[in-house]
């Protein structure tokens, strides 16, 4: 039994992200009631380490795949002040160069969140974070989504931005979008069944949790933890999960 650091706790139940947490901790009980053992982690565009470090602190080896040498060196920084430095690996590269930094079948869990709106190719990156998940291993998929863009735009007023998001065929503004791509549930799922993983589950992250008042505001008003049980009681629901800020997806690779 792991005693998880009290930072580790309160990022995994932030009401944002909540969702994603929850399905990880199942997939991390899942992975233990099996084998018992540590699990490998692959990071793919890992970031400063906001899901790395905190699964380090679990206990599990995490290698993060990030381009930006300051995110890594943030990565860093976190990994030292948290007390797992031993647990986390940071690599420069690409999702593109994945298979040059990673074996095939390496990871019991890859994570690619946030990553597959700015890659060139996502079908490509797809292939590859199937190729280095171990079989009967999980990839897990965080990726924005277009319909919470085109309602935030139309919400606050900006119809013409909402009009283009909604029209246009990766769901961006073109040239004053900071991301290449946004999806739908549908979309997503067809692409990640195109690389060979099997979707075996989709949640909506951020319901709500975005047009609410912000997180210091919830914990003043006490309405954080009733935020978060909202979160977590709609994000398999549809329509409200096909309505949040992102779309979380845990995808797993067949055994053969
Ligand atoms: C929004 S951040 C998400 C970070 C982290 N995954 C998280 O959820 O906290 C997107 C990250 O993807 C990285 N990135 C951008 N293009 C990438 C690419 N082609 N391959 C891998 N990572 C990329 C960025 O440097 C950045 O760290």
């Amino acid at each position: 039994m792991v005693d998880i650091p009290k930072e580790s706790a309160e990022t995994r139940r932030h009401p944002r992200i909540a969702v994603v947490w929850s399905v990880l901790s199942a997939e991390i009980e899942r992975f233990a009631a099996g084998t018992g053992a540590t699990m490998r982690i692959l990071d793919v565009g890992g970031g400063s380490g906001g899901f790395a470090v905190p699964l380090a602190e679990l206990g599990h080896d995490v290698t993060v795949v990030e381009p930006s040498a300051n995110a890594l060196a943030s990565l860093r920084q976190r990994a030292a002040d948290a007390g797992v430095t031993d647990r986390v690996e940071a690599v420069q590269a690409d999702a593109d160069e994945l298979l040059d930094v990673a074996d095939p079948g390496s990871a019991d869990l890859v994570l690619c969140h946030s990553v597959l709106e700015m890659v060139d190719y996502p079908d490509t990156a797809l292939d590859m974070l199937a190729k280095v998940c171990a079989p009967g291993g999980a990839v897990s998929i965080l990726v924005a989504n277009r319909i919470a863009a085109v309602l935030g735009k139309a919400l606050s007023g900006q119809f013409g931005t909402a009009l283009d998001l909604l029209v246009h065929v990766d769901g961006v503004n073109e040239g004053r979008d900071t991301i290449k791509r946004r999806f739908e549930t549908a979309t997503l799922t067809a692409l990640v069944g195109g690389s060979g993983l099997v979707t075996e589950q989709v949640h909506g992250v951020g319901v709500v949790s975005d047009l609410v008042p912000s997180p210091a505001a919830q914990a003043e008003t006490g309405t954080g933890e009733a935020l978060r049980e909202f979160e977590l009681a709609t994000a398999s629901r549809v329509p409200f999960r096909d309505m949040a800020t992102h779309i979380h997806l845990l995808a797993r690779r067949p055994m053969r």
